[in-house]
């Protein structure tokens, strides 16, 4: 059964933190200054269990949920995460797809790949060492994400890759991350740099627009417009027009896509959002905890999302600028 929101979107995609760390502190996205030594993490103890998540993604798939992914945080920190995997694709009918910055991929790609999973997204700004140590700010060499890109697709998962675009500070390395991954047969997207959460310093100045990503790549390697994969796809998809495969971009910020918006997204202690940029979370924890049956938590996912009115992106404005929001480590991307 399907339900669908004020503006008649359905809820197909679930999105799962599992965790609010991460063991890179990128300065879009965890700056030191705010997610140092003092800052207070989740305990062990608020995140859903492995039983609760799986029981959560039972009920949004009744809800006509196709698609679960596993983010963070880092996900791969949460332990035995491949447990996780088994269960939700034990479910049966969904997609199950994992966001990571790849460092501990070469040791868990195969034990994901064993439990079930297909296919792997992989966070990566730049391939130049210095400037990707830059941005991840604990000093992570760039050689071991492509080892962990490498282990994915020797462990036969599809992998996507995923880079972040600043002004000044990696634009010159859209062409590089182009050249590299062309004809690998993995998919690169470039993504607007979003102002979500508050800590990031976001200014519009420091966004690459999207149209100027594929004027650039274009202009060394022809493309052409692909068609959608499903309705409501994030990212827009360009061919190279020689054969070596296909690029994305996401255009949060220049293009919204909020009108074809069917995501939820749940933190790691079991809030749901409705919007990445939402100001307030609901509490399913309590529900689950509660010891309430399936069918109240069905239902109450269920009025939730009908009541659901988001677009931020489209309605991104001086007036939002100063909004509170969750920071992207605690919603996932
Ligand atoms: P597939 O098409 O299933 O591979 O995944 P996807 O396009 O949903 O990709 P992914 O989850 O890798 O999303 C890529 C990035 O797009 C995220 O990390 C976010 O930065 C951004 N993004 C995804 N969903 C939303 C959304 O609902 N709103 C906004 N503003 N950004 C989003
Ligand atoms: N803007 C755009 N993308 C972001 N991500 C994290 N923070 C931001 C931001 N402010 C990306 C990560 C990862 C995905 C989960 O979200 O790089 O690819
Ligand atoms: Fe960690 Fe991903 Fe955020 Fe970077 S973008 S700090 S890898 S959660
Ligand atoms: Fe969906 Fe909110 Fe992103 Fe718009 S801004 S696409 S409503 S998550």
């Amino acid at each position: 059964m399907s339900v669908t929101d004020t503006l008649g979107r359905p809820l197909r995609d679930l999105r799962i933190s599992v965790t609010d760390r991460c063991n890179f502190r990128c300065v879009y996205c965890m700056p030191k200054e705010v997610f140092g030594r003092g800052y207070r993490f989740m305990d062990r103890k608020e995140l859903l269990s492995f039983e609760e998540l799986e029981r959560l993604a039972r009920a949004f798939a009744a809800h006509g949920v196709e698609k679960i992914r596993i983010t963070g945080g880092e996900p791969l920190l949460r332990r035995d995460l491949e447990v996780l995997v088994e269960r939700l694709v034990a479910i049966g009918g969904l997609d199950v797809a994992l966001t990571t910055n790849g460092a501990l991929l070469p040791q868990k790609a195969e034990a994901l790949a064993r439990a079930g999973l297909r296919r792997v997204t992989v966070s990566l700004d730049s391939l130049d060492d210095a400037t990707f140590r830059a941005m991840n700010d604990v000093g992570f060499p760039v050689a071991r994400v492509l080892e962990g890109i490498d282990a994915a697709a020797a462990a036969g998962l599809a992998v996507k890759v995923n880079a972040v675009v600043k002004r000044n500070v990696n634009e010159h390395q859209v062409l590089e991350l182009a050249r590299h991954f062309r004809g690998s047969g993995h998919i690169l997207r470039f993504i607007e740099f979003m102002d979500v959460g508050a800590t990031n310093g976001w200014r519009l100045d420091d966004v690459v627009p999207a149209a100027e990503i594929v004027r650039t790549l274009d202009e060394a390697f022809p493309l052409e417009p692909a068609e959608a994969n499903y309705r409501g796809e994030v990212a827009r998809r360009w061919r190279y027009r020689d054969g070596a495969g296909e690029i994305g971009v996401i255009a949060s910020v220049t293009q919204p896509f909020c009108g074809d918006c069917t995501r939820a997204r749940i933190s790691a202690e079991g809030r749901l959002y409705t919007c990445l940029f939402a100001v307030r979370g609901h509490d399913l924890r309590a529900l689950v905890r509660s010891g309430a049956p399936d069918a109240a938590l069905h239902e109450a996912i269920g009025r939730l999302w009908a009541r659901r009115s988001d677009r931020y992106s489209e309605i991104r404005s001086q007036g939002t600028a100063d909004l509170p929001r969750v920071e992207m480590s605690y919603i996932g991307g």
